[in-house]
Parts: C-alpha cells; structure tokens; sequence
C-alpha cells in the first residue's frame, strides 16, 4: 500500500515537472548552439560555450510581450553571425535594445512568431554587418513597420525574405516609400510570398528590383499599377531566378502565357523560372502562335518550370534574336497536354530532362508528329511520360536520343512494347511500372541485355553527367539556398537525392503489370527470373497463372514448362477394358480437384456462356476424330472422360464432345453430318493411330477440319510412324499441341495428365472464341 502510494506521488510530482518544470534544453554541435522550450527569461542562455558561431532559440508561448533586454550582452555573443529565433508565439514586441551585444551578426531570423506587430525602428542599429534578414511568417507583421526598422540602418543587407507576413492584412503595398528605404540597400535576394497580394505602386519598386538576382512572389497575386508603363528590360536586368509559382498576375506585367506578343519582362540573365501554376485553372490554353523576341531575352534560360497550367495544346514557334541553347530541364507535367509540337522542341537542343507527366498524350501517340517528337533533342538523358495513358510507343520514338539514362513510362496503358533501345548504351532505369503488360517480348529483353553488356565491358567513362543535372534541377529550394547564401555557400551545399534516381547500371522496373505465366510467355519470364540485369524487387513479382497471381519464380515456370509440354510427347498404349475401367476411376478424383481452379477463369465464363446457349454456333466443345478401327479405345476411354471433365468444368449435362456415332442424324449422309459436327465444335482433336493414317476417310475429316480454320489438338498413339503420311497431317503433328498414351504394368498412362490435356483443350477452345471475335 505504501509503495503504491510513493508510486502515485512520483508520477504526480514528475506530471508537474513535466508541466511546470525548467524544460529547456541547449546542445552543442561544433559552431551551432540550439536551445529548445524557452519558456522564460531564466531559460535563456547568457554564457556561450566557446566558439559557438550560430545559435538557435525555439521559445515557446509562455513568453510574454516583448523580449527582455541585454540578453546577448556576455562577450561571448561576439563572435556570433547567425541567430535564429523561433516560435515565440506570444511575444508581440521588440525593443530597441533587443540585439545589442551582436555586434558581428551577418544572419538573423525571426521567424514564426504569429502575434509580433512591433519592431522598434532603431533595433537593428546594434547589427550594423546584417547582411540577411528573414521575418518569415510573422503574421500580423505590417510591411510599414518593417519599412521604418530598415530605414537608415543596414547598408549591407543583401538578403530580405518576408514570406508570409501580412497576411491578416488584405495586401503588400510596394510603394514609394518601400522602394526608397530599400533603395541604399544591395539586395540581391527577396522573398515576399505567401502574402495574398503585392501591389506595386511606384515605378522605384522595379528599379530596385533590377538589382534583384533572386525573387520569389510565389502563391501570391500579383497587381503592378497602371501608371508604370510598358515593361522595360532594365526592370529585371538582373535576375537569375524567380520563383512564380501559383502566383497571379494582373495588368501588363502578366505572365500571361497566351499572349502571342508576349515580351518576356525578364533580362537576359535569368537561368531558372518556375512558373508552375500561374494560369487560370478553369481554362484550358491552345498555345498556336509564334512567340517574337525583339530584344533577346531567354538565351541564359536553363530551367524552366511550367508545369500545372492547363496548357492543352502546345505549338509555339519562335522569331526575333533569341535562342534557347541554354535551356537543359523544361518541366510541361499536369498540363492536360493532348499535342505538343515536335519544332517546339527542337528549339532546345540542349534539352536534357523534359517531365511530360501527367498529360494525355495518348491523343497523339499514333500521330507522326508523336514519332519525331524527341528527334532533334539528342542531349536528353531523363525522359518522363508518366500518367499520360499511352498505350503504345513508337518503336523508333527515341532513335535520336543516344545519350537517355532515364526512360520512365509508370502509370500508363502499355499492352506491348517493342521499343528499340539497342542504341543507347548509357541506358540506366527504364521504368514501367503499372501498364498493362502480359509479359515482355524476348526481342526487348534481349536487346537489354546487350546493353548492359556493353556496360560491363566497355570502359567506364564520365557517368556523373546526370548526377550533375539532377543537382541542379532536382530540387528549388535547394538551388534557392545558393542565392540565400550567397556564391561563397554555394558550394557546401550537399545535395543528396540524387544517387536514388539514376542507378549505375541498368534497372528495369516492371512492378504492377498483370504478367501471365502461360506458354507464350515462358520464354520472357524465365528471362525476368534468371537475367543479371537489375530488375526492381524481382523477388515480389508475380504472374497469373490457372487464374491466381503466383510469385513468378522458377518453381511456377517449370510447371508452366510441364504444362506446355502438350508439344512433343511420346507414350501410348493399347488397354485392357478391365484396367482401364480402374483409371477412369481414378482420374475421376483428380478431375473433381482440377475443375475448382479452371472454373474462376473469365475466360471460361465467355466459353461457358457460348457452349451453354442453345442459340449459339457450337454445341460441342470437342470433335473427336477417329477411325471405326480404334472406336474401343476412343468410345471407352478418350470419350467419357473428356466428356466427364467439359460437363463437370461446365456444370451441365450436356454432352460436349461430338464422336460422330451418336451424334449424327439418321438419314443424313454421313459427309454433310460430319461437317457439321466440325462446324459446331470449337477444337478438333484427333486420335491418330496406325490404323487412323491408313484410313482414307479418317484423313479427309481430319484435312478437311484444318482447312475450316479448326483449332486443333492432337492425341496420338506411341510409336506412330507419320513420316509416310500425307503432308496436311505431318504438318499438323508438327505444329500443334499434342498428346500421346500408353498402357503399362495393367495401368493406363496418358503423358502429360488428363488435367493438363484438358486444360489445355479449354485454353484452345478458348483462343478459338477470341479468334472468331476477331474475324
Ligand atoms: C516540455 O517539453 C515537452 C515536449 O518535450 C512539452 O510538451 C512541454 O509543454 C514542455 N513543458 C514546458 C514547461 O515547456
Ligand atoms: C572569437 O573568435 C576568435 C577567433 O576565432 C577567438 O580567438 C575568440 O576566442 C572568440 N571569442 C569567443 C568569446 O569565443
Ligand atoms: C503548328 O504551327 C505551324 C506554324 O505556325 C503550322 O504550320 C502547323 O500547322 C501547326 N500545327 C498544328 C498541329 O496545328
Ligand atoms: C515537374 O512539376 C511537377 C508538378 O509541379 C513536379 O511534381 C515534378 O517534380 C516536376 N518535375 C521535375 C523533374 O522536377
Ligand atoms: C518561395 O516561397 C514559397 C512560399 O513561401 C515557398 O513555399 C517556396 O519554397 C519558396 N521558394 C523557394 C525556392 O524557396
Ligand atoms: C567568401 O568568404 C570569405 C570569408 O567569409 C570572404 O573573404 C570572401 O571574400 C568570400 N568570397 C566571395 C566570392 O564572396
Ligand atoms: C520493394 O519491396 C519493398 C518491400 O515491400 C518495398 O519497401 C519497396 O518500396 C519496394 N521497392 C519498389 C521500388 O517498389
């Protein structure tokens, strides 16, 4: 009792603690100094252990009002060039002493702090080198406010990003004023995102912004007032980058892309656009137009993002002075795109990576201009087609394109493939996770095959190519990060996405594709099993097979194997009545088991259904064609069991094997009976014996059935010497699937089983039907 009760005390009293307690946690990485839970004046540090360069304060929203003063007045605040203060969510002011002591502070961020409305307007005197400032979503910060701590202080400030502030508000005024407070400054970098919408009021707005190598108005509305006049290059003459994306635009400044007289307000040092999203989502564009550049304009371009726009028709052509040499990633994904001009793209030789995913491109795949499309783009490596419901590519669409590494067709409508790719050796990921693919012709593979032979054996040259441009276009934010850091950080910067994406060798990808392990398809599968090239979760694929989806390994490939061989088999036997009476006995039971997993197919549903129809064309599953001389064996053995195994796979009564004997009509001659007992069947299977070669009337049923276009499958007595037989028969016995039975030790003996043969039966019985759709 009275331990359980010291128990409960300590959870009570460790509760509290955990409530009420000093939570605040600081650690030190090498020149960084993070404190986490800053809930009071107590919790922060005074001291800095020695050479801490960067801190970070995360508060919490327990801190009232404004900060307390003098905190970062020890000497070892000195040396400090990054603060970062984070998540004070109830502080809503901050005095003018707030950074003394930071006299070497180059970064500074307060970010995330919803309730600050208040900077004093001469806080940052004390941090006279700031070169970056972010006030990042501070949402109630008024831009006035910030307009009047900036004014007369930070001459060096570079970088300037005020994401999300304002909010509240119903809009970023750029006015006059802004312009000529920031105006001293040498702001290469600004961020004024999120923020519903930016006015720009005075002309001073964009003079500034000339100096301007970086901009980001991302997700916000864009208004330029009239009164500024026609776009002048010298606006923007020196951005490189700008990140638009979901941002709308409105007077003549627009982004507008359906504007066949567009003039790109953008100087020519801009190298990377991202301009996902800028369209009226509710209209689809048809861009047919000639695009005139008058004054140069996009000849740095290299990155350009376009991607989200609804831009349904694609077929610019350009004139004036400019050229897009530069241009390497160009991303046209979720545009609803049903063409795109093959000479728009051959303005961009050196296009590298094109995203064309997510479009509907299969509205263009049995066009010409669909072959040629990629045909003047001989430097691209990265394809994407993803989601675009293609459901065949053009066997030569890249024969231009030696240099690919990435072929990624995920998501589409693929039934077959025969795309030539022997010619690119550098070929590193071709993915074409889920279509529709019932296996892969062994000319594909194969072809595959030789080129990763090619990468074994052929020496390794320079394959950080790709690595090089994934860095560069992977990620924004990443290549954002050069800006904010300026060109001396640039190059710590670690990008670490890419080796995911381009494997060394080559790696196929057929994930999701409803892959059937039958007799046509043997050959590619025991390819996909065995190949040493890389093929994606190999181990996880499956093939469906007697109606279920089975791990495709080679356990399921030999069964199929045993399966096919119907081709080529040896054995027959003449029997004894009494033994054989034995085995149909015993074939019942395995017949009962094998009925269950014929039955599910959908195939078989269609069979059934037309067998099963007293309206339909054939009445019989089966023609069994024999000479009078073996009737014992075929009337006693062959006939009552393949009959017993169609009516129990087809649950009826019915007879569905036509002998002749008792099915022909009495009175008929006995040529037209057989004709149409040929007619209304769908296979024909004939029982070829000795006796069966010699007989004349035999053979002429057995032609005349092959030349009815008849499906056919063959059973044949052991040791059937066919080689004096006409040519019709040799060529049968040849080509089609066949069977052959023996009797030994009192024990019939059909090689392969009566399961299998039946099987297959139905399976031809059901080609049979397609077929005839078909025709
Ligand atoms: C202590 O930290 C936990 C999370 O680790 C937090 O949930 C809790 O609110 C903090 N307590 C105080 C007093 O800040
Ligand atoms: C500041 O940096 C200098 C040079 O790295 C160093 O000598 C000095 O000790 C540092 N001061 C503190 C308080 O860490
Ligand atoms: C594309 O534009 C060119 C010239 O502007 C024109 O000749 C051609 O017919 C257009 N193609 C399509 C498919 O509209
Ligand atoms: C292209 O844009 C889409 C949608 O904006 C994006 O998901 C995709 O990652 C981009 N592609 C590349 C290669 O960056
Ligand atoms: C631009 O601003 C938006 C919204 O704040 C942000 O999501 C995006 O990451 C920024 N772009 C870059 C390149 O940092
Ligand atoms: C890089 O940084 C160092 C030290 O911070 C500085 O001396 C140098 O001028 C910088 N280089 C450039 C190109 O900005
Ligand atoms: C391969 O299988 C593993 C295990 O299920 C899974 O985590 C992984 O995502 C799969 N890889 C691919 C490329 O689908």
């Amino acid at each position: 009792m009275e331990t359980r009760l010291v128990f409960l005390l300590g959870c009570i009293a460790s509760f509290l603690i955990g409530i009420y307690g000093a939570n605040v946690t600081c650690t030190v990485n090498y020149i960084s100094y993070i404190c986490k839970h800053i809930a009071n004046t107590a919790d922060f540090p005074i001291v800095l252990p020695a050479n801490i360069r960067k801190v970070t304060l995360f508060g919490t929203n327990q801190l009232d009002r404004s900060f307390p003063n003098g905190l970062f007045r020890n000497p070892s605040w000195l040396n400090v060039s990054e603060l970062s203060i984070l998540e004070f969510s109830s502080i809503d002011f901050i005095e003018e002493e707030f950074l003394a002591g930071l006299d070497n502070l180059k970064f500074l961020t307060i970010s995330s702090c919803p309730e600050l409305k208040k900077i004093q307007p001469d806080v940052f005197q004390s941090t006279p080198d700031l070169e970056a400032l972010y006030l990042d979503g501070n949402h109630y910060l008024k831009l006035p406010v910030v307009e009047q701590a900036l004014n007369g202080t930070l001459d060096k400030l570079k970088y300037l990003s005020l994401t999300g502030i304002e909010v509240i508000g119903r809009h970023v005024v750029l006015g006059e004023k802004f312009a000529r407070v920031l105006f001293t400054k040498h702001l290469t970098y600004i961020e004024i995102s999120g923020v519903k919408t930016i006015i720009i009021e005075h002309v001073d707005v964009l003079k500034l912004l000339s100096n301007v190598k970086y901009l980001n108005i991302s997700y916000s509305t864009l208004l330029v007032a009239d009164s500024i006049g026609r776009p002048v290059n010298e606006y923007f003459r020196n951005i490189e980058y700008l990140d638009a994306t979901s941002t709308t635009s409105f007077g003549q400044y627009n982004l507008h892309l359906d504007d066949s007289n567009i003039s790109w307000v953008l100087g020519e040092n801009i190298k990377y656009v991202f301009a996902q999203h800028i369209t009226d989502p509710n209209v689809r564009l048809r861009l047919n137009a000639n695009y005139n550049f008058e004054n140069g304009g996009l000849q740095g371009l290299k990155v350009l993002d376009l991607s989200r726009n609804n831009i349904m028709f694609l077929n610019i052509t350009f004139s004036g002075t400019n050229d897009f040499s530069a241009l390497e990633t160009l991303n046209l994904s979720s545009n609803h795109l049903e063409y795109i001009s093959p000479s728009l793209l051959s303005s961009f030789p050196s296009l590298k990576l094109l995203d064309l995913s997510r479009n509907q491109l299969h509205l263009m795949q049995n066009m010409d201009d669909f072959l040629y499309l990629f045909s003047r783009n001989k430097d691209l490596e990265i394809i994407y087609l993803p989601k675009n419901n293609l459901s065949v590519v053009p066997s030569d669409l890249f024969s231009s394109n030696t240099k690919l590494r990435v072929i990624d067709l995920i998501d589409n409508e693929l039934t077959c493939l025969n795309i030539d790719l022997h010619h690119i050796l550098e070929l590193s990921l071709v993915d074409l996770r889920n279509n529709r693919l019932r296996s892969l012709p062994v000319a594909f593979l194969e072809q595959l095959e030789q080129i990763r032979f090619h990468q074994d054996t052929a020496e390794k040259h320079e394959t950080s190519m790709t690595h090089i441009l994934l860095n560069d276009i992977q990620d924004k934010i990443l290549i954002a990060e050069k800006y904010k850091y300026g060109y001396n950080a640039s190059d710590n910067i670690v990008f670490k996405k890419v080796m995911d994406i381009v494997p060394q060798n080559l790696l196929l990808n057929v994930l999701e594709n409803p892959f059937v392990c039958d007799c046509d398809s043997l050959d590619s599968m025991k390819w996909i099993v065995s190949t040493y090239i890389g093929i994606v979760n190999r181990t996880r694929l499956t093939c469906k097979y007697n109606n279920n989806a089975e791990l495709l390994n080679n356990a399921v490939i030999e069964t199929v194997r045993d399966n096919c061989r119907l081709l080529h088999l040896t054995g027959i036997a003449i029997v004894s009545s009494v033994a054989t009476m034995v085995s149909i006995l015993a074939l019942g039971i395995t017949i009962h088991l094998r009925r269950k997993t014929v039955r599910q197919s959908q195939d078989l549903h269609v069979l059934r259904r037309e067998i099963l129809d007293d309206n339909i064309q054939f009445k019989f599953v089966v023609f069994l064609s024999f000479c009078s001389k073996d009737s014992h064996v075929v009337e006693n053995i062959i006939q009552p069991l393949l009959n017993t195994f169609l009516q129990e796979t087809f649950n009826t009564d019915k007879n569905l094997v036509c002998t002749g004997a008792d099915s022909f009509v009495p009175g008929m001659l006995i040529i037209e009976e057989i004709h149409r007992c040929i007619n209304e069947s769908l296979v024909i299977v004939p029982v070829i014996t000795p006796a069966f070669l010699e007989s004349r009337w035999s053979l002429r049923e057995c032609v005349d059935a092959i030349e009815g276009h008849k499906q056919v499958v063959v059973l044949m007595e052991q040791n059937t010497d066919t080689s004096e037989t006409i040519e019709t028969i040799r060529h049968l016995i040849g080509q089609y699937t066949r069977a052959s039975w023996s009797y030994s030790d009192g024990q019939f003996v059909i090689h392969p089983s009566w399961n299998i043969i039946c099987d297959g039966i139905i399976r031809t019985a059901i080609d049979s039907i397609r077929n005839r759709q078909w025709n």
